[in-house]
């Protein structure tokens, strides 16, 4: 079972997104993300319907878990997510988060990914107004605010995820997992600090550079560099 008040205790936390990895190498790259300093680890999961990409599934998520003992964060991309709880969390899930946007009935979809022994998630696209998450952000584990349209890695940062961030941060608990996502590297990342996130998923900034440990340092310390973390 997923030790949430470990991850807690680690805020901020940088989660490497795999999507940006080279999957040639992918038990290296992992291996690099652990020596790097990373405390859990971003996968991301594509329908091709809900998004507009395919990724990887089951088999490799599986894989993934027997290469690592980091908390596994499995993003579902997926239309009918609550059809994939029960497969991914036996493949090794320890977090699973699944769109708002798709969701007849959010609590219910929270509740099944609990009892499946998953920490739950919700997740939000940049044009999806705020208020429709608001109401179930006590239920949940973990946030993540999109600040790109998902479905590829290597966007732009969309700034109208900061708003979001900041009514999000007013309505959860402090050790819920406020978690940003989409074009956050060095630049972009003090900011989403100070409206509140205390998760940063980074795939091209992280993946993207030789020297992944200092990379970390830089993203650790650009999202220690606001007020709001130090209170
Ligand atoms: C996008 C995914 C992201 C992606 C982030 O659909 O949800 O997790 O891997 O990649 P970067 O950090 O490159 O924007
Ligand atoms: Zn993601």
């Amino acid at each position: 079972m997923l030790n949430l008040p470990s991850l807690v205790a680690n805020f901020p936390l940088i989660n490497p997104s795999l999507l940006a990895c080279d999957f040639t190498r992918l038990g290296d790259e992992i291996r690099d993300a652990e020596i790097a300093g990373a405390k859990i680890l971003h996968l991301d999961i594509m329908d091709a319907h809900f998004v507009p990409n395919l990724s990887f599934g089951i088999p490799v998520v599986e894989a993934i878990r027997r290469s690592t003992d980091l908390p596994l964060d499995v993003h579902l991309m997926l239309d009918e997510p609550w059809r994939y709880i029960k497969p991914f969390r036996l493949a090794g899930a320890d977090m699973l988060t699944v769109h708002i946007e798709v969701l007849p009935d959010p609590r219910w979809t929270l509740e099944t990914i609990h009892r499946s022994g998953a920490a739950a998630g919700l997740a939000i696209n940049p044009p999806t107004p705020v208020e429709m998450l608001l109401p179930f952000v006590c239920e949940c584990d973990i946030v993540l605010t999109m600040s790109v349209m998902p479905g590829f890695g290597g966007q732009k940062f969309d700034a109208v995820a900061l708003e979001k961030l900041k009514a999000i941060r007013k309505a959860a608990g402090k050790e819920t997992l406020l978690s940003v996502d989409g074009g956050v590297n060095e630049k972009t990342i003090a900011q989403c600090a100070s409206a509140g996130a205390n998760t940063f998923v980074a795939g091209t900034a992280f993946f993207g550079v030789i020297d992944r440990k200092k990379r970390m340092t830089e993203l650790y310390d650009a999202s220690k560099s606001n007020d709001f973390l130090k209170r």
